[in-house]
């Protein structure tokens, strides 16, 4: 028989997202959760040894002494969401950036203006990095509570070497001491510090030289992400940072035709980034580009909500055109102050018309594949990580259809519950 320290049994529905492995869902498949109805899942430190329909459970596990039962009757249990695309370490906040947009002026206006991530850089740069880390310690835990259990995580709010190492430290560090896996992102091209603003290639140049070769040597980032935006870095500078990237072993993901179209899911495809995201102006070419290449689109509708954009990427055209479709917050303290999947997931389902059900998969497996842990979360399967939500709601559309509030009852990360009823349990 089978061992376990943690059962969770009765669920009204239990959303495996069992499916196709080797790459990430696409087109119908992203319907497709793999639900078990009066299921229930076993876990054994820390993995998921079993999972089947709860009549089954006596005969097929045994709980060890003191093993963790929790009854998941009338209630939805899904694996532990994934956050793929957040600048999670920062310092201060720009509410009154949210003032000057309700006022009408545009995110690039108050980029022009000073403010922007240039304000960010400038309080990031003054942090010391106990506060850094104390923030978005707090972040985290707000994001757990919420059902959020894997989350990638970006420098790119120091443009220094000093201030980028010092955030990928603090990403290594909330990695450490756990419990959410955080997956680390080096960002230095988010944007043209002030101090190269008249010599932008310089700045590239130091990125080049100087910042990707010590972040790859002391291992501190897994993937390499650019701003490629009018204004930002072009694609011929993208293309130089991303080659250089590649050449020590890190992996790609683009912040891609956000507010312009400017050819960055082009790009992305034809170095084969892992993902290209937000693609709110992406045209018909870049899409197709996309799907031949096997690129995650990482969409962020909270991004367009929060900053007025008039526009949501064209979700729909991405499922039926083949590429494999992901979401995340982009949580940030300028253009999508939320650290909620689940409104997130509302958010796709109105404003982009993905069903719940694709929506899920955005969250999960998808989400997983776009950060490379695919084969750790993002589904109920033996092996996996036992990263488990209990929801207070009968089925799994509520978590897209009941909007506003916190469904998420009980989060179990590595086989231990983390948090519960909106609290976070130490
Ligand atoms: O993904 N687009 C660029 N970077 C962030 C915004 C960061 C900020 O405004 O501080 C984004 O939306
Ligand atoms: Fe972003």
């Amino acid at each position: 028989m089978i061992q376990a320290d943690l059962i969770v049994e009765g669920a009204a529905e239990l959303v495996t997202l069992a499916g196709p492995t080797g790459r990430p869902r696409l087109g119908a498949e992203m319907r497709d959760l793999g639900i078990l109805r009066q299921g229930a899942v076993a876990a054994r430190r820390g993995k998921i040894v079993w999972v089947g329909p709860t009549t089954d459970l006596l005969t097929a596990v045994r709980p060890v002494a003191f093993c963790k039962v929790i009854d998941a009757t009338g209630k939805t249990v899904m694996p532990g969401l994934v956050d793929p695309h957040t600048h999670l370490v920062f310092a201060g906040s720009r509410e009154n950036e949210f003032a000057m947009r309700i006022q009408g002026k545009t995110y690039q206006e108050i980029a022009a203006g000073g403010g922007g991530i240039n304000a960010t850089v400038a309080a990031t740069r003054a942090a010391d990095k106990a506060d850094l880390k104390a923030a978005a310690r707090r972040t985290l835990d707000t994001m757990l509570t919420l059902g959020t259990t894997t989350v990638e995580a970006k420098s790119g709010y120091g443009l220094d070497l000093v201030t980028e190492i010092k955030m990928l430290e603090v990403i290594r560090e909330l990695e450490e001491s756990g419990p959410a896996t955080v997956v680390p992102t080096f960002m230095g091209a988010h944007e043209v510090p002030p101090e190269f603003r008249q010599n932008p290639d310089a700045y590239v140049d130091l990125v080049i030289t100087r910042m990707i070769p010590l972040v790859a040597s002391r291992k501190l980032a897994r993937f390499c992400d650019v701003f490629c935006e009018t204004g930002v870095f072009s694609v011929q500078q993208t293309e130089r940072i991303f080659r250089a990237a590649q050449a020590v072993g890190l992996e790609l993901r683009v912040h891609a035709d956000e507010l312009t179209d400017l050819g960055g899911a082009a790009l992305a495809a034809r170095l084969k980034a892992r993902t290209a995201d937000h693609l709110l102006h992406v045209n018909d070419d870049g899409i197709h580009a996309m799907a031949e290449a096997g690129v995650i689109a990482v969409l962020l509708p909270g991004t367009a909500y929060f900053l007025h954009l008039q526009r949501y990427a064209r979700a729909r055209d991405m499922i039926a055109g083949g590429v494999a479709v992901a979401l995340a917050t982009d949580f940030n303290p300028g253009s999508c102050m939320t650290e909620s999947l689940a409104l997130v997931l509302n958010l796709a389902c109105t404003q982009m018309r993905m069903l719940p059900a694709e929506a899920i998969t955005a969250v999960t497996i998808n989400a997983a594949w776009a950060i490379g842990e695919q084969d750790c979360v993002g589904t109920l399967e033996v092996g996996k990580h036992a990263d488990v939500l209990i929801l207070d709601a009968p089925n799994h559309e509520h978590l897209c259809y009941h909007f506003g509030v916190n469904l998420v009852e009980s989060v179990v990360k590595n086989g231990k519950v983390v948090a519960e009823g909106g609290q976070r349990l130490v």
